[in-house]
Parts: structure tokens; sequence; C-alpha cells
């Protein structure tokens, strides 16, 4: 019997929501076990708050602030409260398109986690799947990993490679990197709500193995 507290999941997004979608329907399917808490975006009209609304999970919309790539100080607290009043204990990043800074990176030590369009540490920042287009790779993919305060630094949960075609245009590459996102985001949280897996320095391994 594991002694792991259950995973109680924020969400947190600002687009479509289809990440959030995956994993919803993975808790559904007892394939994650976790439940969802609470989903924040910082976008009134993003569509996860929609998808959220109508699996009848809380939903909440957090004017972000002033500021184009962060939260106001402020507001970040207001994020924080929020979550923790909601009882979420685990912070998943599905399409947050802003950096976290303390006060939330300290709330949640080592128990906030993202997905990023690329097989890092290439390409990050935004429009990942254009940059590898524009850079000419012919692999690119997408990763898990855990949040701090550089941009799409963190250790890596996981990591899932898409082939990049000839004929890919910046849309059907995103696409493509997309459907490998919903495989492999529920994949890692499962790993992780299950505590299958451990961090030791950079590196996630599964706590069997003895890497030195
Ligand atoms: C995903 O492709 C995710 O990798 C990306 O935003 C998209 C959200 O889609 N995140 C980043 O680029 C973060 N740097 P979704 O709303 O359909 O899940």
């Amino acid at each position: 019997m594991s002694a792991v507290t259950p995973f109680r999941l924020g969400v947190l997004g600002s687009g479509r929501g289809s990440n959030f979608v995956a994993i919803a329907d993975a808790i559904a399917a007892g394939k994650i076990p976790a439940e969802i808490s609470l989903v924040l975006s910082d976008v009134e009209t993003a569509g996860i708050l929609v998808e959220a609304r109508s699996r009848q999970l809380a939903a909440r919309y957090i004017a972000p602030g002033k500021f184009r790539t962060r939260l106001e100080d402020g507001i970040e607290q207001e994020y924080v409260a929020t979550l923790r009043d909601a009882g979420a204990n685990f912070i998943v990043l599905a399409g947050f398109m802003r950096v976290l800074k303390d006060p939330f990176l300290r709330a949640f030590p080592d128990r906030i986690v993202n997905i990023h369009p690329s097989l890092l540490p290439a390409f990050p920042g935004l429009a990942a799947w254009q940059q590898a287009l524009d850079y000419g790779v012919k692999i690119t993919g997408c990763t898990v990993h855990f949040v701090t305060a550089g941009v799409d630094t963190g250790a890596i949960i996981g990591q899932q490679s898409v082939a990049v075609l000839d004929t890919d245009t910046a849309a059907t590459l995103h696409a493509r990197i997309q459907a490998a996102e919903h495989e492999l985001y529920p994949r890692c949280l499962a790993a992780l709500a299950r505590d299958e897996i451990t961090r030791i320095g950079r590196r996630v391994v599964p706590r069997t193995s003895s890497v030195n």
C-alpha cells in the first residue's frame, strides 16, 4: 500500500485545453489515481474552462494583471490561495502561457509540472514547433518536466519523439506533437501519482533503479 497523499490536481491553462481533456479522461478511466480540484485560467474565454465546466469540475478565471508574460505579484498570491482553498496539492500546467515566480513555486515545492512542445533542452519558449521547423531538425517531440524558476529548464520526467516530415507545416507538426502530448502527459502523471518515480539531482528515474 502506498503512503503517498492522494493527488488533488490544480490544472492551469490559457488555451484550448486538449491536454486537460486527455488528463481528465485518463482520470475518469482509472488510469491516473488522482482527482481534479480546480481548473484555473488567465484567459476568460479559454477552452480549458469550457471543457472543465462541461465535466462539472470547478473552474475559475482570475485576471492576470498588467504583465504579458507573468502574473502580477498580488495576483500570483491569489492563484496560490485559490488553489489551496480548493484543496489542490499538485499543480499541472497544461498550456499555461505565463512564467510562475515565487511565491507560487515555494507554495508547491517539487509539485508543479509542465508540458512543453519540444524535446527540451531544444527550443524552450514560445511556438516550439515553429522553432523546430525553422531550425530544420528531423525529430522533435514533447517533454513533461518539473517547473523551476527558469523557463522550461526543470528536471525532465518524460519525453516522446515526433518525426518532422518534409511536407510538414507549423499546423501539421503541432497537431502531431499534441497527439504525442496527450499520451505522454497522462502517462507521466500516473507514474508520479503512483509514486513510481523519484528525482535524483536532475535525473527522474524509477524508484527501483540505482543511479549513481
Ligand atoms: C500545448 O501544445 C503545450 O505543449 C503548449 O501549449 C499547448 C496547449 O494546448 N505549451 C507551451 O508551449 C508552454 N511553453 P492545449 O490547451 O490544447 O492543451
